[in-house]
């Protein structure tokens, strides 16, 4: 019978461990400048009630109405996948009264996030985000922040070439009439919409500025600007906004057709563009969602957020930036029953020390052995056979460049072992 080879799911993938250490070098960064700013971490689970999405992200987007996982649980109900975390975080806000203890909550989360989209560079199906949230103020100073933080997080791991932009979609007094001018200038080019956006143009027109087909853009360009129809709150809130990016240093650009895919906006909207992604070019992106919480059943709790694509950064960064090191590894090779168990003890002793080594497990010949060590980067190889038990003695071979050429190999005592690792890793770190 034949075995068929099982395979990841498209648009899902492994990170196998000569990437893992990129990852954890980018999650320490991040949760370096999140503790900078006072944000705390929360963890909420993968799947949720389908109609927390449903309600929250919008009936009509593309999220909600085909990028999905949504199945039917064993007693009938309908479950999803998390396609994004904000709708999570705000009922974890909700089901646990978190506003009654602290008026301002400053979350953050880092997780898997999961759309049925088509897979293409930096686009996938299961992806990763690192996403922040600022619960419990309207006020200007928290667009600004959460703006500020988002990219200072980008900058800190490394990513620089990326450019800001930010809009206003307004609040619900005074966005029906832009919607309505919108609609009215839609229609007069209908004709050179996309079946997409002529289907967007009657249930949800705002999208139709952020399609990417040339004929759409084209229409999109000369649309009105939802900034020229802001009520004077939301005109001041805006003005306050840029007012406090100027103030920080943090360079954007108003960009009028940034709508965001998702519903549950108010406000202030924002995106991190980098070069060198094609078409799935924002690392960042996120805005005001003032109504969310009291939809989701909670009190009226203004909020604003951003959250980051992680696999998309690290595509970037691997471009730019040399890998992580690791920390330098000391191997032991070992010759003979006596000399393996004296080797087990030793690297064990050793490890405590809070210096990396790694033994031998397969027991090959010598030759073997010293060609594992050389391809794990070993830096010093500790050798013990039958001399070396009998005069309690362990000889150490430097695997460095030159001195490895001229096998320079010396006889260092047991109990001096750990001290003369100490002492030449240091050395080498000073260098
Ligand atoms: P979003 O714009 O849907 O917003 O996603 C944020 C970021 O996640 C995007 O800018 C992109 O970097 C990344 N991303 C989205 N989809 C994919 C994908 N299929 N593959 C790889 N990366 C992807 C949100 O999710 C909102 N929850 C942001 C937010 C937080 N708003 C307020 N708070």
């Amino acid at each position: 019978m034949s075995k068929q080879n099982i395979k990841a799911i498209r648009g899902m993938r492994d990170i196998l461990p000569g990437q893992t250490s990129w990852w954890q070098r980018m999650e320490r960064q991040l949760a370096e400048v999140l503790a900078l700013y006072g944000y705390r971490e929360i963890r909420t689970p993968i799947l949720e009630n389908t109609a927390l999405f449903s309600r929250s992200i919008g009936e009509q987007t593309d999220i909600v109405s085909k990028e999905m996982y949504t199945f039917t649980d064993r007693d009938g109900s309908s479950l999803t996948m998390r396609p994004e975390g904000t709708a999570s975080v705000v009922r974890a806000f909700v089901e646990h009264n978190l506003a009654r203890a602290e008026p301002v909550n400053r979350l953050f989360y880092l997780g898997p996030m999961f759309r049925h989209e088509r897979p293409q560079k930096g686009r996938y199906r299961q992806f990763y985000q690192m996403g922040a949230e600022l619960l419990g103020s309207a006020d200007p100073a928290a667009d600004v922040e959460l703006v500020d933080l988002m990219v200072e997080c980008i900058g800190s791991i490394g990513l620089r070439d990326t450019s800001l932009q930010i809009n206003s979609l307004g609040c619900d007094e005074c966005r029906p009439a832009y919607r309505e001018k919108l609609v009215s200038y839609l229609h007069g080019h209908e004709g050179s919409l996309c079946d997409d956006c002529k289907r967007r143009l009657r249930v949800n027109p705002l999208r139709v500025l952020d399609c990417k087909k040339d004929s759409c853009v084209a229409v999109s360009q000369d649309a009105p600007h939802m900034v020229d129809f802001l009520c004077d709150e939301c005109s001041g809130h805006f003005e306050s906004v840029r007012l406090g990016l100027e103030t920080l240093g943090r360079s954007f650009e108003v960009n009028h057709r940034m709508v965001r895919g998702l519903d549950y906006y108010s406000r202030t909207t924002f995106e991190l563009v980098a070069k060198g992604l094609g078409s799935q070019n924002a690392v960042a992106a996120g805005g005001r969602y003032d109504g969310l919480v009291e939809q989701i059943g909670g009190p009226k709790v203004p909020a604003v957020g951003f959250a980051s694509g992680l696999d998309r950064i690290l595509l970037l960064l691997q471009q730019e930036l040399k890998e992580p090191e690791s920390m330098p590894v000391v191997y032991m090779v070992t010759h003979g029953d006596d000399a393996w168990l004296k080797g087990l003890e030793l690297a064990s002793r050793v490890r405590k020390t809070g210096i990396k080594v790694m033994a031998d497990v397969r027991r090959g010949s010598l030759k073997a052995q010293m060609k594992r060590a050389d391809k794990d980067g070993a830096r010093f190889v500790v050798l013990i056979g039958d001399d070396e038990v009998a005069s309690s003695t362990v000889s150490v071979k430097d695997m460095a460049g030159e001195a490895k050429a001229g096998e320079k190999q010396m006889s260092v005592p047991v109990d001096q072992l750990v001290h003369w690792l100490k002492t030449n890793l240091e050395k080498e770190k000073a260098k």
